[in-house]
């Protein structure tokens, strides 16, 4: 009961309604996160928050200071940090349009992103374990949280492509032969920084639209978008309404 809670909010991050109380522009060795540090309170319990794209929403994911964004909120004392990601969904037996999946692997298929705390100054590489690459607890109170409220709240493995644009017919086949239940571009570096400072991270996905080709009524992927990312994000609310206060 004791640990800080840190949040990291990203695409519809609008609609989960966080009241910000206070802001603290921060800078890092890394230069500035994604946003001021904003503070808001959650099922009654204080969180810091950043805005995964800044706020106004113009940061696009290969551009995300994500060092800055994990190193702030250490900094700050998070040692738990929620990630609420939306993502799109390869596979409709773990993950439901406006509903919620919390993955339990990744796979990263990014690149050129800074994605390490490790300068090659220290006189031995921190290799860190990254088996599971989500803290098991933290995700297993999302999902049950989920479950309870009837939002989802299934595992499944979590493809981070490197956008902005979405991908290919093919390259969703091809993630989805990798084992890939949902598809979305900001859990890495992230989830890999958070580990390497020792952060306790886990993610509430948001199942925003059907990945590309995936459409069964063969629909335009932002249209998807735009009619089920409201509900999505009041139930990842809903969810950290009900997980924040017990952490
Ligand atoms: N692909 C990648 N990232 C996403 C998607 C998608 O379809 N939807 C939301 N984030």
């Amino acid at each position: 009961m004791n640990d800080v809670i840190g949040l990291i909010v990203g695409t519809g991050a609008v609609q989960l309604e966080l009241e910000t109380e206070s802001r603290s522009p921060t800078k890092t060795p890394y230069g500035a996160p994604s946003s001021a540090l904003q503070r808001s309170t959650v099922g009654g319990r204080s969180v810091i928050c950043i805005a995964r794209h800044g706020e106004t929403g113009s940061i696009p994911p290969h551009l995300v200071n994500y060092r800055a964004n994990i190193w702030a909120l250490r900094e700050h004392g998070a040692d738990v940090v929620i990630g609420i990601n939306a993502v799109g969904i390869i596979d409709p037996a773990v993950l439901l349009p406006g509903r919620l999946a919390v993955p339990d692997q990744l796979i990263d298929y990014t690149w050129g992103r800074e994605h390490t705390f490790e300068t090659g100054d220290a006189p031995q590489i921190n290799h860190v374990d990254f088996t599971e690459p989500f803290d098991a607890e933290l995700r297993g109170r999302l999902a049950d949280a989920a479950a309870t409220l009837g939002v989802g709240g299934r595992r499944g493995t979590y493809g981070v492509t490197q956008g902005p644009r979405l991908e290919s017919a093919a390259e969703i086949d091809r993630l989805s032969g990798d084992g890939c239940a949902m598809v979305g571009m900001t859990a890495m570096p992230e989830a890999g920084l958070a580990r390497e400072c020792g952060l306790r991270y886990a993610i509430c996905a948001v199942g925003v639209n059907h990945a590309a080709g995936r459409d069964p009524g063969g629909g335009d992927i932002h249209a998807d978008i735009a009619a089920h990312v409201a509900t999505g994000m009041a139930h990842a609310r809903a969810v950290l309404d009900a997980v924040v206060p017990v952490l």
